[in-house]
C-alpha cells in the first residue's frame, strides 16, 4: 500500500498560503510559556525541536514562546533550537526568517537543522527537553495508493479501504511517539497539534473531519474530470490523500494500550476543539467577495496538496495525451469556479486536535 514517496515534500508557496498554520501555532504560544515553565531550569542547554516545522515564519512562532519563556527563567544558559523536517522543506526561506529581524538569533542561542522524517529518530536519546509539531503529524509516513474509489480523503473510505488505512495511521502514530518517547528527556513535554476530527452520527463513518467539504470539492472536482477522458478513472480511483485527521480517542487509545507508550508519557491532555477563530470557514472573512474567497481557497488547496495531487493524480493521470500541467491548470480553474458560484458551500470547517504529553 505504501510507496517510498514522502507525502509532503515540496510544499507550494508556503509563507503566502498558511494563514491557517499560523494561526494554529500562535494560538499554542501560552501553552508553550507554560510548558517551559514546567520544565524550568536546566543544566547545561535548554533544547527545542519543532518537529515538520515546514520552511515559513509560523517555524519561528512555534518557538519564540519557548526562548522567551526560558529566558525569563534563566537568563544565560545557552538555548539550542532545532528545527526538523523532510529534505525537500525550503531550508533557506526558514533561515533566512531565523536569522531576519522577525527571528530570534541572540548571544547564546544556536539555531539548526535536522533533516529526515519524523516518523524516525531525528535527535539524540534523552536530548530534548520540549517538543513541538504542528500541522504536520496528520500527514502519514508515505504517500497512500489504494483501492478507494468514490474518495480522495481518508474520512470516506469505506470497508477494507478504511480499515486498512486506519492501521497505517495507528502505527504512524504509534511510530512517532516511539520515536519521541527516546529523543525526550525524564520531564519533558512533547506538544503535538494538527487537524483532527470529532464524532457525528450523520456523518459517513461517524466522524466529521476537518476540511471535509474541501475534500469532497476535490473529489467532485477529479471525478468530473475523469467522465470527461480528462484524468484516467484508474488512477484517480487508487488515489488518497496520505492524511489522517485523528479523534481524541484515536490520539489516546495507544498511549493507552501500548505498554512502552503507557510506561513512557504521562497523558496531560488530549482534545480536538473548534477552531478559535472562522471554525466553520477559513475565509468567512472575505465571503462577500467571491473572487478573492475563491482565490484564497485555490491557494489553499494548492499549498497544501499541489505536490500530492500532481505526483500522484495529475502526472500519472493525465489522459488523452494532455500534459499533467494542463489538467493541474484545468483542476484549479473547476476547482475556483466552485468557489465563486457557491460561496460557502465548501467552507473549511475546522478542528484542532492537542496532545500534551510529559516523559516520565
Ligand atoms: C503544513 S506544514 C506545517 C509547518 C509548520 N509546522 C506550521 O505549522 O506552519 C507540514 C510540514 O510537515 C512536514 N512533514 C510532513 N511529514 C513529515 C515527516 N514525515 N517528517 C518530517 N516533516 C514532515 C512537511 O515537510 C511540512 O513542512
Amino acid at each position: 500500500m505504501p510507496d517510498e514517496q514522502r507525502s509532503t515534500e515540496g510544499m507550494v508557496d508556503y509563507n503566502r498560503n498558511s494563514a491557517m498554520q499560523q494561526q494554529l501555532v500562535n494560538h499554542h504560544a501560552g501553552c508553550i510559556r507554560d510548558l517551559v515553565r514546567r520544565i524550568g531550569s536546566v543544566q547545561r542547554e535548554f533544547r527545542v525541536v519543532d518537529y515538520g516545522c515546514g520552511p515559513g515564519q509560523s517555524a519561528v512562532d512555534a518557538v519564540a514562546p519557548a526562548i522567551e519563556a526560558y529566558r525569563a527563567l534563566d537568563p544565560v544558559t545557552p538555548i539550542s533550537v532545532c528545527h526538523a523536517d523532510q529534505p525537500g522543506n525550503d531550508w533557506n526561506s526558514l533561515f533566512e526568517l531565523v536569522s531576519g529581524p522577525s527571528g530570534y538569533l541572540a548571544p547564546f542561542i544556536r539555531s539548526g537543522a535536522a533533516v529526515g522524517s519524523f516518523y524516525d529518530r531525528m535527535a539524540a536519546d534523552g536530548s530534548v527537553d520540549l517538543g513541538t509539531c504542528f500541522m504536520a503529524s496528520h500527514w502519514l509516513s508515505h504517500a497512500v495508493r489504494l483501492d478507494a474509489p468514490g474518495s480522495v480523503w481518508f474520512a470516506d473510505l469505506k470497508g477494507k479501504a478504511r480499515a486498512d488505512m486506519a492501521a497505517l495511521a495507528r502505527n504512524d502514530w504509534i511510530r512517532f511517539l516511539d520515536c519521541r518517547a527516546s529523543e525526550l528527556r525524564s520531564g519533558g513535554y512533547l506538544l503535538v497539534s494538527c487537524l483532527g476530527a470529532v464524532p457525528d452520527d450523520g456523518e459517513i463513518n461517524g466522524i466529521a473531519a476537518s476540511g471535509r467539504k474541501v475534500y469532497r470539492a476535490i473529489d467532485s472536482v477529479a471525478q468530473e474530470m475523469a467522465d470527461e477522458g480528462l484524468i484516467d478513472q484508474a488512477v484517480l480511483d487508487r488515489f488518497v490523500f496520505g492524511v489522517w485527521f485523528m479523534t481524541a480517542h484515536e490520539a489516546r487509545s495507544p498511549l493507552e494500550t501500548e505498554p512502552e507508550l503507557a510506561e513512557a508519557f504521562e497523558i496531560e491532555d488530549i482534545k480536538v476543539v473548534p477552531a478559535p477563530s472562522n471554525p466553520s470557514d477559513i475565509y468567512a472573512d472575505v465571503i462577500g467577495d467571491p473572487a478573492e474567497y475563491a482565490r484564497l481557497y485555490v491557494g489553499y488547496v494548492r499549498g497544501f496538496g499541489h505536490s500530492t495531487l500532481q505526483r500522484q493524480l495529475f502526472e500519472p493521470g493525465a489522459a488523452n495525451g494532455r500534459s499533467a500541467d494542463d489538467i493541474a491548470q484545468a483542476f484549479y480553474r473547476r476547482l475556483g469556479e466552485r468557489y465563486t458560484q457557491n460561496p460557502g458551500k465548501h467552507a473549511g470547517e475546522t478542528w484542532y486536535l492537542t496532545v500534551v504529553l510529559r516523559k516520565r
